[in-house]
């Protein structure tokens, strides 16, 4: 008889490492949203809080966006390619399914001892390759993990659909994770409502629509995507905090996915937030990027200097599904 197969063993705690982003050079204006739907700058902005989104040029894929900012995040950890042991792509605009854009990515990167795969879980995406690559690394099956949110909303949403027109944008946004003398990412609260999955979803499969010549497009139920983010995703938070041991007065920042600012206003409301937590806003300029929000809006807080590095953050990833992941996380 064999003896017990020997279990991997990994690092104790981990943290983020790095965060890097890419935003498409085309900025994209309420203006010109206008010119294909009836609305709107004022109630673009006003029910929103949109201002301004970015668009891929037209030959500009997710691998591309991907590679931008995987380069970016590799080079701010200080760790060379080979060293990343996983790339996980999150996207769920990923046109062509076959194979999954990861494998290329890491190519691309120069990862070339990483596995490499994707994470379909849309605008949670970024929070799920988190939790996953943090537990990857403590379970002993990854070193560094380079976490990926990855989006290109411009070729699956409708510009002459006004009830979604305005909301999505492009870009991509990346961070390292590795092992750590002490926690710098705590436990992951997270779950999904498939009872809700008309709320946001294609308005066909690609072959039912190619069979009769046209496009498939997303298509969304606002109303029902504000009322669940607005109320259930406030207690989802408040766990993240309590289940990582902390307080919402040890808390720094608060970086929810940029869904829309009024649900972003309205969770601060209910999470009643003190006043010395920094709220991200990056929606304003980004609209809603998916699963590249949350890493978007943390770079664009670094940079602003509205948040610094060894800040305690609570993330929040919500959307299609729909689904959620949130965790506390310490600002690399
Ligand atoms: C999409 C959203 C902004 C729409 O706002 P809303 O207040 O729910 O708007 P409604 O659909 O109730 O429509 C209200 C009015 O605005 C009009 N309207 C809808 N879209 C419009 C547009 N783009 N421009 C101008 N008017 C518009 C409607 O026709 C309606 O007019 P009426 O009152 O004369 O009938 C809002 O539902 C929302 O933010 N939902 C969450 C979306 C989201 O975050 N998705 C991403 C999740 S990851």
């Amino acid at each position: 008889m064999t003896g017990p197969i020997r279990p991997s063993t990994g690092a104790a705690h981990t943290r983020l490492y790095s965060v890097g982003g890419y935003r498409p050079a085309r900025l994209v204006t309420n203006a010109e949203i206008c010119e294909h739907i009836d609305s709107t700058d004022e109630w673009i902005r006003t029910r929103s809080g949109i201002a301004t989104r970015r668009f891929a040029a037209p030959g500009e894929t997710i691998q591309d966006m991907s590679v931008a900012a995987g380069g970016k995040a590799i080079a701010a950890a200080g760790i060379a390619p080979e060293q990343v042991s996983a790339v996980i792509v999150a996207s769920c605009t990923t046109i062509v399914q076959i194979p999954a854009a990861g494998p290329e990515v890491a190519h691309r990167l120069g990862a070339t001892n990483a596995a490499a795969f994707d994470l379909n879980i849309a605008c949670a995406g970024f929070c799920h390759g988190v939790a996953l690559g943090s537990d990857m690394i403590r379970g002993g099956s990854a070193e560094y993990v380079l976490v990926i949110g990855t989006e290109k909303f411009s070729d699956v949403v409708d510009p002459t659909d006004r009830s979604i027109a305005f909301i999505f944008g492009d870009g991509s946004g990346a961070a390292v994770i590795g092992p750590s003398d002490v926690p710098g990412i705590g436990p992951v609260v997270w779950g999904a409502d498939g009872s809700q999955a008309s709320a946001i979803e294609m308005n066909a499969d690609w072959v039912t629509k190619a069979t009769a010549g046209e496009r498939a497009f997303l298509q969304m139920n606002g109303q029902q995507v504000f009322r669940w983010a607005a109320y259930e995703m406030a207690p989802v938070a408040r766990r993240a905090v309590e289940v990582a041991g902390l307080t919402f007065d040890d808390i720094d920042a608060f970086i929810p996915h940029q869904a829309n600012m009024r649900i972003t206003d309205a969770m601060v409301r209910a999470l009643k937030l003190p006043s010395h937590i920094a709220i991200a806003r990056d929606i304003a300029d980004s609209g809603n990027t998916s699963a590249a929000s949350v890493p978007l809006a943390m770079e664009t807080m670094l940079e602003r200097g509205e948040i610094a590095s060894g800040a305690t953050a609570l993330l929040v990833g919500f959307g299609a599904g729909l689904s959620f992941a949130a965790q506390v996380v310490t600002i690399p």
